[in-house]
């Protein structure tokens, strides 16, 4: 079983740092908090660290991961900044944004990182896991710490539950603040293209770069760029119904805001993700609300209307992902 290491307690940090440098400099991953998601981290130099991911993940493919920086004078060693990508690196990191970049050629990211592709999506996240960087010296490839095709894990106690048995060291940082994977971005030709909307909201980024970001043709479908997008993804085991006015006889109910919907009195288990609608709160209880509403016994779970603006797009594709048709997962 993992050994979990709490950042809360006296020494936690220090002692979290000097064992999960151990594990990666030995080339095997381990779960780290971030302020998104907790992330199932490796050496993304070593294509042995980075094929045990894949493994622990159980995930049938190599998609490209996302390498995690400790600040942007690293990121720039790995990749090449134009001026926008470097305004919104200055703007938004540390913090819940990755840039998809040219690859510099001397990188020492390994092709299995980023799927032998010319780019690199990269981002610097918050606080543990940057000083765990800086530490170690090299970049974090990490994609969520879930078994693949699942839920991702916004506590230390989801990545136990899954993959405790599996890795040897689990940091505990509490729970994370933001809730749902970051929004990545990639700028090409001088326009900013969105591959994937997440922890910081579009109408942000389009306020600090002063034009429109341009958004994928069908979010929410597998047909765009990130190639990780698949169409099912996030999957419960209860079948998943959005923009429910009721509840049906046995299903759990993740509710938004202080709006009645019938037959809520009757559900099996409810959830509200933001009583006072709040899209931040709603988006950091999600994933952990769609866990317990699917160990509740439900049949399934009806998700009321949220709404499309702000952190809600996000939301929306990601509960979109857990109720397209099974048998697509990654
Ligand atoms: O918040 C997050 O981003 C979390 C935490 C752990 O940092 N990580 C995460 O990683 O969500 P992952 O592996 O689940 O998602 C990576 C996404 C995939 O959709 C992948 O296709 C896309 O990033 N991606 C990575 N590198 C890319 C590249 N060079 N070009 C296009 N898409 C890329
Ligand atoms: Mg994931």
């Amino acid at each position: 079983m993992a050994r979990v290491i709490s950042t809360g307690d006296d020494g936690g940090a220090e002692a979290a740092i000097a064992a999960s440098i151990a594990v990666l400099g030995a080339g095997r991953p381990v779960a780290i908090p971030t302020e998104t998601v907790y992330g199932l981290a490796a050496d993304a130099t070593n294509p042995a660290a980075i094929t045990s991911i894949y493994e622990t993940k159980g995930r049938p493919r190599f998609n490209p991961l996302i390498c995690h920086m400790a600040d942007l004078p690293m990121a720039e060693r790995h990749a090449v900044f134009d001026p926008i990508s470097r305004r919104l690196a200055e703007a938004f990191w540390p913090g819940p944004l990755t840039l998809v970049l040219p690859l510099k050629e001397d990188s020492g990211i390994h092709p299995l990182a980023t799927a032998g592709l010319d780019t690199v999506g990269i981002r610097v996240p918050v606080g543990f896991t940057s000083a765990l960087i800086r530490s170690f010296g090299r970049p974090l490839a990490a994609p969520s710490a879930n078994s693949s095709g699942r839920v991702s894990p916004t506590t230390a106690q989801h990545v136990e539950a899954d993959l405790g048995a599996k890795i040897e060291v689990i940091v505990d940082g509490g729970a994370c603040p933001v809730g749902v994977e970051s929004t990545i971005v990639k700028v090409e030709d001088g326009e900013a293209r969105l591959l994937r909307p997440g922890g910081v909201a579009v109408e942000v980024i389009e306020a600090v770069i002063g034009r429109k970001v341009i958004r994928p043709k069908a979010t929410g479908t597998a047909a765009i760029e990130a190639p990780g997008m698949l169409a099912s993804h996030y999957a419960p085991n209860a079948s998943v119904r959005l923009n429910a006015a009721a509840v049906a006889p046995g299903e759990a109910l993740i509710a938004f805001g202080n709006g009645d919907i019938a037959g809520a009195a009757d559900a099996k288990a409810v959830f509200n993700l933001s009583p006072r609608g709040d899209l931040a709160e709603a988006a950091s209880n999600l994933f952990d609300f769609l866990k317990r509403a699917d160990a509740s016994g439900a049949t399934g779970i009806a998700v009321a209307p949220i709404p499309d603006d702000g952190l809600g797009e996000a939301i929306n594709d990601r509960l979109t992902r857990a109720a397209a048709p099974r048998g697509t997962e990654e």
